[in-house]
C-alpha cells in the first residue's frame, strides 16, 4: 500500500486522476485466444470503425445509425460534419458508407455534386444514375417506387400509399416553380396545380407516368375539376387569368434554365434492391446554381420516395425491411441556389427518423448559413446543426470554432485542438506534397460529452476510392494511374457489379 500522499521521491507523489488505459480492438484472426486485460475503454466501440484517439491511440468507432439504433448515444440519427476543405471529410464519410453497408444499411448519395461518392458506390456493387443536360433526367410527374409499391401493396395501405405519392410529385414540382420563379407558390396556385394533377392521374393508364407536356395539356385543356379550384364561375377569362402564371412557369421548366431535364421519362428508375445508390449531378456545371438546386430536390424526392416504398412494402410483410443513410455533401452550394431549398431540407431531417433514415450532412463553416437571403433561412440551417445528433469538426480557424461553440459547446481546449489543425501546411522542400497538418483529425462532439479527438489514417483503397487529385496527375503518368485506380475498384467487389 502506498502511504494516502503517494510515495516520496522523484515521479512520485499524489495523482487525482489515473486515465484509462488503452483499448485496441482486434478480430479473432489478428489476436485469436483470450486476452486477459479486457477493460473498459474511454471511446466508444459501436458502429463504423472511423480511427485511432489522437491521445490514447484507442480504436474509435461511430456513425450516426449505430450510435442511434445500438449504442443509444443520440437521440436523432443524424451527422453535421464542418472543416475546411480538403481535410478528408468526404474521404471519412466514405468510410462510414463502405462500413454501414457492410451491415446491411443503403448508402443513398441524392446528388453527389463532385463526384465524392460514385467510385464507392460502385465499388460496393451500388447503382449510378446520372443526372443532367443531356446525360440523363427525372420524370418529375413520375411516382416512381412510391407508385409500384402503392399497386402491389394494394388495399387501404396501397391507397394511403398512393396518396402520399400525389404529395410528393405535387411538392417536387412546386419546388421547381419555386426556383424558376425564385419565389414560393400561393396557396391557390397549389390547389390548382393539385387538382391538375389528380385529373392526370385518373386519366394515365396504369403502369405508365404522365410528362410535364401532358400537364401542360390539362391546363390548356380546363377540366371541370381543374376550373372548380379557380373559382371561374364559368367564365373563360377568369379562368385562364388565374391560370396563366402557373402554365408559364411551367413553360419555364420545359424549356427554360432546366432545360428538358425533369420534363421526359426518367432515363434510369432508382432500383429498390440496390446495395447503393448515387444519383451523379457533377456533370452540372458549378455555375449552373439552378439546375443543380433543381437536380438535388428532383433526387431527394425521388430518393426519399424510394426510402418510403421499401418501408411500405416491408410493413405489409412483402420484403425485409432496411435502413438507409443519406448524405449531403458540400451543403453551401444547393443552400446557396434557391431560398425554398433550406425548408425542404429541413423537412427532410425533421422525417427522418420516421423514415428509418440516417444522414450526413457537410459545410466548410457556420458562415454558409450567414450568407443566407432571410432570416428564418438562417435561423433553419443553424438547427441542422443544433439538431444534428452527432457533430463532427475537421480544421477550423478559431474565430469560427468560438461560433460554433455556442452552438454545441466547446471547451477552451477543444477549441485550441481545433483550430490548430486549420494551419496550412509547410513549404515542402522536396516537391512532394506536403500534407495539411489536420488533414484525417477530427473532433466528434456529442451533447454535452467531452469531444473524441481522432486520427483517420486511410487505407490504399480508399486513397484510390476517392482520389480528389485525380486531375492533377502528370500526363506521363495519367495511363498508369487510370490502370491502378481500375485494379483497385475491382479489388473491392471482384464480382464486378457495374450498374453504371
Ligand atoms: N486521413 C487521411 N490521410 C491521408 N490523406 C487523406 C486523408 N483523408 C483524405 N485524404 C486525402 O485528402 C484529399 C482531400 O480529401 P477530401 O475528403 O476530399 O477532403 P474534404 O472533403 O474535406 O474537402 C483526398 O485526395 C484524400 O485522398
Ligand atoms: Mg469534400
Amino acid at each position: 500500500m502506498p502511504p494516502a500522499r503517494g510515495w516520496h521521491g522523484p515521479g512520485g507523489g499524489q495523482i487525482g486522476n489515473l486515465d484509462p488505459p488503452t483499448m485496441w480492438r482486434a478480430t479473432t484472426v489478428q489476436a485469436c485466444g483470450l486476452w486477459p486485460f479486457a477493460a473498459g475503454s474511454g471511446a466508444p466501440m459501436t458502429g463504423v470503425p472511423l480511427g485511432q484517439h489522437l491521445f490514447t491511440g484507442a480504436t474509435v468507432c461511430g456513425d450516426p445509425l449505430s450510435w442511434f439504433t445500438r449504442a443509444h448515444y443520440i437521440s436523432n440519427p443524424s451527422l453535421f460534419m464542418l472543416g475546411m476543405p480538403g481535410l478528408g471529410k468526404s474521404t471519412l464519410i466514405n468510410r462510414m458508407l463502405i462500413g454501414l453497408a457492410a451491415t446491411g444499411v443503403v448508402p443513398l448519395v441524392l446528388g453527389d455534386l463532385k463526384p465524392d461518392y460514385a467510385d464507392t458506390v460502385r465499388a460496393l456493387g451500388g447503382q449510378i444514375i446520372s443526372i443532367g443536360r443531356g446525360a440523363g433526367g427525372i420524370n418529375i410527374l413520375d411516382p416512381g417506387a412510391m407508385g409500384a409499391a402503392a399497386v402491389r401493396i394494394g388495399g387501404e395501405a396501397g391507397r394511403l400509399l398512393a396518396a402520399e405519392a400525389h404529395g410528393r410529385v405535387l411538392n417536387v414540382v412546386a419546388a421547381l416553380i419555386t426556383i424558376v420563379r425564385n419565389r414560393p407558390m400561393d396557396d391557390h396556385e397549389q390547389s390548382v396545380l393539385s387538382a391538375a394533377l389528380h385529373h392526370l392521374r385518373e386519366r394515365t393508364p396504369p403502369g405508365t407516368a404522365p410528362l410535364l407536356p401532358d400537364l401542360l395539356r390539362v391546363l390548356t385543356e380546363g377540366p371541370d375539376r381543374v376550373r372548380a379550384v379557380t373559382l371561374d364561375r364559368g367564365d373563360d377569362t377568369r379562368y385562364r387569368d388565374a391560370v396563366d402564371p402557373l402554365h408559364r412557369s411551367l413553360l419555364g421548366i420545359l424549356d427554360g434554365p432546366l432545360g428538358d431535364t425533369f420534363a421526359s421519362e426518367t432515363s434510369t428508375r432508382i432500383d429498390l434492391n440496390a446495395t447503393a445508390v448515387c444519383i451523379d449531378i457533377s456533370r452540372i456545371g458549378e455555375a449552373d446554381t439552378q439546375l443543380t438546386a433543381a437536380a438535388m430536390l428532383a433526387a431527394w424526392s425521388d430518393g426519399l420516395g424510394t426510402v418510403a416504398a421499401s418501408h411500405a412494402l416491408a410493413d405489409a410483410g412483402l420484403t425485409p425491411r432496411r435502413w438507409f443513410f443519406t448524405v449531403l455533401d458540400e451543403l453551401w452550394r444547393p443552400l446557396r441556389a434557391a431560398s425554398g431549398i433550406v425548408d425542404r431540407i429541413d423537412a427532410l431531417t425533421r422525417l427522418n427518423r420516421t423514415l428509418g433514415l440516417g444522414d450526413a450532412k457537410i459545410t466548410h463553416t457556420l458562415k454558409d448559413a450567414e450568407a443566407l437571403g432571410t432570416d428564418s433561412d438562417r435561423a433553419k440551417a443553424r438547427g441542422f446543426v443544433e439538431r444534428a445528433g452527432m457533430v463532427v469538426v475537421a480544421g477550423l480557424p478559431r474565430q469560427e470554432m468560438e461560433e460554433l461553440g455556442r452552438i454545441v459547446g466547446l471547451t477552451r481546449r477543444e477549441i485550441a485542438l481545433v483550430s490548430s489543425w486549420s494551419s496550412p501546411p509547410g513549404w515542402a522542400a522536396h516537391g512532394d506534397r506536403e500534407e495539411p497538418p489536420g488533414r484525417g483529425r477530427f473532433l466528434i462532439k456529442v451533447g454535452g460529452r467531452p469531444g473524441i479527438p481522432i486520427q483517420v489514417a486511410i487505407t490504399d483503397t480508399e486513397r484510390h476510392l476517392h482520389d480528389t487529385n485525380k486531375r492533377w496527375v502528370p500526363n506521363d503518368r495519367a495511363a498508369e494511374h487510370a490502370a491502378e485506380h481500375m485494379r483497385r475498384l475491382t479489388e473491392v467487389n471482384p464480382n464486378g457489379g457495374w450498374n453504371a
